[in-house]
């Protein structure tokens, strides 16, 4: 599709796009619900992604239409604007929201969206729409924003404007993201380091279960909730401003301060897969990908038992991937609920692997899953030469 998206822009608008600009998702190897904890996470940014093509319009509105969706839409520009149900171009709304609001002068834009990151899938399509629309209207309009402002506007934007309570790890890792880098990111400070993720012959599996996320948006606020009652239990006898602020010894030592017992479930899973990051980070350095598969194996099992946000359908992934001897580690990846898992994989038994999941996902689920060999690739850009995708 992406080689026909200039034509299908001229067939929409009956003129050119001036420019073509490209977001991609991310994965996160590992680190789960610890950004808004404060933590350390480790993503990078893959090679699927969002594209995005605009022309100018001297008619003062933005004209949406996706590749991916029937529904398009005209919205004038004007000082505010707000959520309209739960379109798509909510997301690209809420960032020109944000700009107007910050006085940008800006001009109407005929725009179109073509993404190839399954949606809804937990490989991060919402913040590759608004770091794509986002980089785009500051590039095109000089508006000025630094790319990390470009990141904490977008997460504004799924905060404030949508409703998700999600941190800053998905909108970090689409902007910043390198090729063939891991990002280890302190989502406190925001300080990060782009690690080698030379992967010693392995290669990075995405396995989507192809499982609908119902209820993943309520179910993630929740959680947030609970973290935060966690922090203030903790806080009668401790000064921090996030649960990752502690390890698990200290952890250990006060843990008592929270009585309700789903809560320090919630908790000890936070503190403990943030202790697992600095060991990941370390066996990714020495190339010890053994190591960084059995992290990654005892992080599922943490979001399944004591964060509670896997399920049958992500398990049945990380079971087989279990039996599998030329898997070094698997997990769910992103918020969870459904979505996709990743695995580390031994580059050539990789068809053979992707065979073997999708009889045994098949055979227990009901329904095949879609499995993709992975590329990590660099973070949000304009596209030049601009018919050339
Ligand atoms: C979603 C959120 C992120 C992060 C992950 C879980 O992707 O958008 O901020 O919390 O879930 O790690």
């Amino acid at each position: 599709m992406k080689e026909h998206l200039q034509q299908e822009f001229s067939k929409t608008y009956n003129k050119p796009a001036t420019s073509t600009y490209f977001s991609p998702g991310r994965v996160n190897l590992i680190g789960e619900h610890i950004d808004y904890n404060g933590g350390l996470v480790m993503p990078c940014a893959i090679t699927f992604g969002t594209y995005l093509l605009v022309a100018p319009n001297n008619d003062n509105v933005f004209r949406f239409k996706s590749v991916n969706f029937t529904d398009t839409a005209e919205i004038p520009l004007q000082p505010n604007y707000t959520k309209q149900g739960t379109e798509w171009y909510n997301y690209p709304i809420g960032v020109i929201a944000y700009f107007m609001q910050h006085d940008k002068e800006l001009q109407g834009l005929d725009m179109l969206y073509y993404g190839d990151i399954p949606i809804g899938s937990g490989l991060s399509s919402s913040a590759s729409i608004e770091i794509v629309t986002a980089f785009a209207l500051n590039d095109l309009f000089n508006c000025g924003f630094s790319k990390l402002e470009l990141v904490k506007l977008s997460k504004w934007v799924e905060n404030s404007f949508i409703g998700l309570n999600s941190g800053i790890m998905d909108q970090f890792s689409v902007a910043f993201g390198e090729k063939n880098k891991a990002l280890m990111l302190n989502c406190d400070t925001l300080e990060y380091e782009a690690v080698n993720s030379n992967l010693n012959g392995y290669v990075l599996a995405i396995i989507n279960t192809n499982k609908p996320r119902k209820l993943a948006e309520s179910k993630y606020n929740e959680r947030v909730q609970e973290c935060s009652t966690a922090l203030t239990s903790l806080k009668q006898e401790l000064d921090i401003n996030y649960l990752c602020d502690i390890d698990t010894q200290t952890f250990n030592k006060y843990s008592h301060l929270i009585t309700d017992e789903v809560v320090l479930k919630r908790a000890t899973h936070v503190i403990q897969e943030n202790d697992r990051v600095k060991l990941a980070a370390r066996a990714l350095s020495s190339n010890d990908l053994q190591e960084f598969g059995r992290l990654m194996y005892a992080s599922h099992d943490s979001l399944r038992d004591k964060y509670e946000v896997s399920g049958v359908e992500l398990d049945a992934v990380v079971e087989y991937a279990k039996t599998d001897t030329s898997v070094a580690g698997a997990r769910m990846t992103g918020a969870g609920f459904g979505g996709c898992a990743i695995a580390l994989v031994k580059g050539d038994q990789f068809d053979n692997f992707s065979e073997a999941v999708t009889a045994y996902y098949t055979h227990k689920i009901g329904y095949a899953p879609s499995v993709y060999k992975s590329l990590i690739g660099d973070g949000v850009r304009e596209l030049s030469p601009l018919v050339k995708l």
